[in-house]
């Protein structure tokens, strides 16, 4: 490696990969100055290297065995962006830092299942492995917590970590739009993938909690299974009252010590309109650290899409090129242990329920007997009878209680011979 160089390979050239590539070559006499070493691409390789592309590479730098990277002796950074927890990008990621080369990638699956490996293979072979763009894209919360925040102990770690959902549960409120007319302008405007599902069904956000619990409590990434629940069952009707009664709904992903145990879970909330986090609308991701003695600290900011990725991407290049080379989950791999998993049903909340009926007489008393036999109390109740069909809408806002007796009492209302559909539960958050 001449002194002032760094030589750096990028595997993966789709959306992230080309867009980082640009942003570096234009910005890399400012890094230079920055971290006094000069970022050079060496090579490039993605799948298909004769694909066609918007951006023209020098033929010099395409390589196609990205495997033959690991052993090159003048590559020192290899950031990984083809994504994925398996194949291709699994195998590169561990050999890279098998053979000493430093890794940054953006690969949230990878790192929320094999994060504790890949960190324990980093230190003992003195290499750094960089994440930032693997949690809420632009918005540096990776490095807050193992720098800007380190002198507290965190007690819950939570926010909005997925733009997309986050965009159409705020489009459909603001512009009284279906789910389905919403999700179509999404992937119109390239806010949404062709395929969404890990976005919609919360599976996203939960790899990104995984990553965030671990590094807010330093201990190994759970393999817990994570309440998760998506926004594909959430209803304009629910939003609007929801409104109606002060309450956004927001996709929140949530996780907390309690008594020692951590609880993880990604789900719908309503949230009060007054709140902090109910103003964070469209694409922007925000993640509350709570914590002391610094209370609770907000990052926010736009969490996915190539300009904010490649912001992340960049800041771990820098810290490589500055020679930091630290932990990767801010500890050492040797003190973060395993937690146990708090019992969900054991989890406390108040609640919204929908109860769709047929507009009988006896039907109320029938539902508030299903309450009552599993102790929960109703704060508020809405009516809302539609005589042309026959039916009526239930809205019930309940005391706090739980998560078992809401189990117990779902199963009670599906079986009940006035309730025509399983009834729309969304827990509320105090946040
Ligand atoms: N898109 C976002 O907003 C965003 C935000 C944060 C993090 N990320 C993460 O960034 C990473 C990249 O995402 P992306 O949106 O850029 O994906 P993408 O557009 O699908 O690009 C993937 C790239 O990987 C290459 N590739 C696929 N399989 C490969 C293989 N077997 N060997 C070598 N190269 C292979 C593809 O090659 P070809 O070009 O030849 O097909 C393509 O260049 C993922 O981990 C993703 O989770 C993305």
């Amino acid at each position: 490696m001449e002194q002032n160089k760094i030589n750096i390979a990028i595997v993966g050239f789709g959306n992230i990969g080309s867009y980082f590539y640009k942003i570096l070559e234009k910005n890399k006499k400012a890094i230079s100055i920055k971290t006094g070493k000069l970022p050079f691409v060496k090579y490039i390789s993605a799948k298909n290297i004769n694909k066609k592309r918007r951006i023209k590479i020098p033929k010099s730098k395409w390589i196609k065995n990205y495997r033959s990277l690991v052993y090159m002796e003048d590559i020192d950074i290899i950031v990984e962006l083809i994504g994925g927890p398996e194949g291709a990008a699994k195998k590169l990621v561990f050999s890279a830092l098998k053979n000493k080369k430093h890794v940054v990638t953006a690969n949230k699956a990878l790192i929320a299942k094999y994060g504790d490996q890949l960190a324990s293979l980093a230190e003992k072979n003195n290499v750094n492995l960089e994440y930032e763009a693997s949690v809420a894209g632009g918005v540096p919360i990776v490095r807050s917590i193992k720098e800007g925040l380190i002198a507290n102990k965190i007690n819950k770690i939570y926010g909005i970590l997925n733009g997309t959902t986050n965009y159409i549960l705020s489009s459909m409120e603001k512009k009284n739009r279906s789910f389905v007319e919403v999700l179509d302008k999404a992937k119109k405007l390239g806010f949404a993938e062709t395929n969404p599902i890990s976005d919609l069904n919360g599976s996203d956000s939960a790899a990104k909690l995984r990553i965030l619990s671990s590094l807010a409590f330093n201990k190994a990434i759970s393999k817990n299974k994570i309440l998760t629940e998506g926004i594909q069952n959430i209803n304009l009707t629910d939003i609007l009252y929801a409104k109606s009664l002060g309450y956004k709904i927001k996709l929140l992903s949530i996780s907390e010590i309690i008594k020692n145990k951590l609880m993880e879970r990604v789900h719908p909330c309503l949230i009060l309109n007054s709140s902090y986090i109910a103003k964070i609308d469209g694409v922007l991701n925000a993640v509350v650290v709570d914590g002391l003695p610094i209370g609770k600290s907000v990052l926010q900011g736009e969490g996915a899409g190539p300009g904010p990725t490649s912001s992340a991407l960049i800041s771990d290049l820098c810290s490589i090129l500055k020679g930091d080379i630290n932990f990767p989950f801010g500890v050492s791999s040797s003190l973060r242990k395993k937690i146990s998993k708090f019992d969900i049903l054991k989890h406390l909340c108040s609640s919204y329920l929908r109860i769709e009926v047929k507009d009988q007489s006896g039907v109320l008393s029938s539902i508030t007997k299903i309450f009552a036999k599993n102790k929960i109390s109703i704060k508020n109740l809405i009516q809302k009878p539609n005589k042309k069909n026959k039916k009526a809408s239930i809205i019930i806002i309940t005391h706090e209680n739980k998560e078992k007796n809401f189990k117990n009492l779902l199963s009670g209302l599906i079986k009940n011979k006035f309730v025509l559909k399983k009834p729309t539960f969304i827990r509320i958050e105090k946040v």
